[in-house]
């Protein structure tokens, strides 16, 4: 047999993969929380009347607090996947969260002590019950009921849940949404608020990992469909319960976000979200649809 025509050596790795691409766009695009300029954060964080200084750490409290519940309820799936290049994505995943989590903090420690220090103002906590409401706990308290479920009984179902609750919902909905209010309340096209450029940035990177982490999880539940292993319904139905929860944890009592206020609405931010998840139920149960390439999925829309 002439040498061109063996057929190639069994490889530790499958590079041609999902996982194993979404792992290399992870490497490839590495940041490091700590290096993102602040300075000018301070700066505008001084020109903040009082209630959006006040609404500001709000939606900082929510969105850390988010980031760190996300770090630490993600391991369940590191112990139940089974192949290697699901496992490198998953390492980047908890990296990646970490990192999230740092970022918030640091950009508590850096701006907001800062600024409440030249207001005279005691120094606040971000992990202060009064940034939470009681949705946004129980929202994040059944994200880690389904996700460590999956430890006790490793079923189909629980595995469909698991990704509704954590990358549909948390990340797909909650956190986009989110952090593209933010993105555009303190971005350059908001007369009303101080640029705070260091957020803005951060906030772009963040949501850049967090397109790749849903289409991780979309893909999961594609295969879930397409095998036939669950009834594409029990999507729709587990993130319909959780989406009155998400929505009251932005706009209820100690939400981050108001009709009044300057930056978009929560009915803009419903609409924007509620598009992009049917979106996505679309690619995910539809046959002759497919999940956007990982390019797409961490390009932002301005
Ligand atoms: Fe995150
Ligand atoms: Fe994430």
């Amino acid at each position: 047999m002439a040498t061109d025509e063996r057929s190639p050596p069994e490889m530790q790795l499958e590079t041609s993969i999902r996982p194993y691409n979404y792992y290399r766009n992870a490497v490839e695009k590495h940041w490091d929380p700590h290096e993102i300029d602040l300075e000018a954060d301070r700066d505008g964080a001084a020109e903040l009347p009082d209630p959006a200084f006040e609404s500001l750490k709000q939606s900082l409290a929510l969105f850390g607090a988010g980031e760190e519940s996300v770090t630490e309820d993600l391991a369940p799936l590191a112990v139940v996947l089974e192949d290697i290049e699901d496992q490198l994505f998953i390492t980047t995943q908890l990296y990646e969260e970490s990192k999230h989590t740092d970022f918030f903090d640091r950009y508590w420690r850096e701006v907001i002590h800062t600024e409440e220090k030249r207001r005279g103002q005691e120094l606040s906590s971000p992990t202060d019950e009064q940034w939470f409401n009681e949705p946004y706990d129980e929202l994040f308290e059944r994200n880690e009921r389904a996700m460590a479920r999956l430890l006790e009984e490793d079923t189909p179902e629980n595995r469909a849940k698991a990704h509704c609750h954590y990358h549909l919902t948390i990340e797909g909905i909650l956190a986009q949404t989110g952090y593209y209010g933010l993105t555009l309340a303190y971005g350059e096209n908001e007369p009303d608020l101080p640029d705070l450029p260091g957020l803005v940035e951060g906030l772009k990177l963040v949501r850049s990992d967090e397109g790749r982490h849903v289409g991780f999880g979309m893909a999961k539940l594609k295969d879930l469909v397409m095998n036939d292993e669950i009834d594409p319904d029990l999507l729709q139905e587990t993130v319909d319960e959780l989406v009155p929860l998400v929505q009251q944890s932005l706009t209820g009592d100690g939400g981050a976000s108001t009709e009044s206020g300057p930056g978009p609405s929560p009915s803009e931010l419903s609409e924007y979200a509620y598009t992009k998840h049917q979106q996505r139920m679309q690619q995910i149960t539809s046959a002759s649809e497919a999940i956007p390439d990982v390019e797409q999925l961490t390009e932002l829309e301005t």
